[in-house]
């Protein structure tokens, strides 16, 4: 068969044939990334109204310790130690985990690589050309602690179920009487429509789909029960980019919420 000989030939910084719109989608990803890790960061060491009623912010829980001694009963374990510097705040504590899932995450990677240090720029578009060959991928330091995502994905995982018990609480509000009589705001569908789009990107994590059935050359019977659990896992991952983008508006907007409601700016509709 006869073969075919096609040069390679390094392109320079953004040389392309491309003819579409390559650099709205690392451009848009920069923005929205950058943005909400710039929110992210404000609101967590705000320290304050970061609760409103039974309504606990996803930027906030677990709530490990509280500054506000009102806040007893949502805090883990009391009241916040007075050494503590200003900057290790309830949110600085338990942001780690979730940061590092999505830092990790194989689809954002994939986008954040692109829009932050153009590595590469995008598909087919050349590279800043200082890079040269020392491609060193996900095998040596820095970027080797990618491979801390399945770690991350347990942690994540545990998160899911904190979530829910939060929303849980979040239908649990005070009678005037001392106790606590079921109802719904407008808070608490904000509340579990956030552990639901953070449940879909979790659980369609490629990490996850290993976990599940990935470990095995072939899964036994159609209709065994690891295999429907994989066969989910795995419809799940096909939409994980659109399920990343929606669970982390989803918990910004969760955020803004309450602590809108907390601020007074805006009232919470109580739906009974
Ligand atoms: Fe995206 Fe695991 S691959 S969360």
């Amino acid at each position: 068969m006869p073969s075919i000989d096609v040069p390679l030939k390094r392109l320079t910084f953004g040389q392309t044939s491309r003819r579409d719109a390559w650099w709205f989608p690392p451009l848009i990803t920069f923005l929205i990334l950058s943005s909400f890790v710039g929110y992210a960061s404000w609101a967590g060491i705000q320290n304050a109204h970061y609760t409103f009623g039974p309504y606990l912010s996803p930027l906030y829980s677990p709530l490990l310790f509280t500054a506000d001694p009102s806040l007893l009963h949502h805090s883990w374990f009391g009241m916040q130690p007075a050494w503590f510097p200003w900057f290790i705040t309830p949110a600085a504590l338990i942001l780690p985990a979730p940061a590092g899932f999505r830092l990790t995450c194989y689809y954002y990677r994939g986008a954040y690589y692109k829009a932050f240090w153009a590595d590469p720029v995008n598909c087919a578009v050349g590279e800043p050309g200082f890079r040269g060959n020392n491609f060193r991928g996900e095998n040596k330091v820095p970027l080797i602690v990618m491979n801390l995502h399945r770690y991350f994905m347990y942690l994540a995982i545990a998160y899911l179920f904190i979530l829910a018990y939060d929303a849980w609480l979040g239908m649990w509000w005070d009678d005037g009487a001392g106790g606590k009589k079921f109802g719904m705001g407008v808070g608490t569908l904000i509340m579990c429509l956030n552990v639901t789009m953070l449940s879909l990107y979790t659980l369609g994590c490629h990490s996850f789909r290993h976990l599940i059935g990935g470990v095995f050359d072939r899964l036994s019977g159609k209709s065994s029960l690891r295999r429907n659990c994989y066969d989910c896992v795995s419809a799940l991952n096909k939409k994980h980019m659109l399920f990343a983008w929606c669970s982390l508006f989803v918990v910004g907007g969760t955020d803004v919420y309450i602590r809108l409601c907390s601020m007074g700016i805006i009232s919470d509709l109580r739906l009974f």
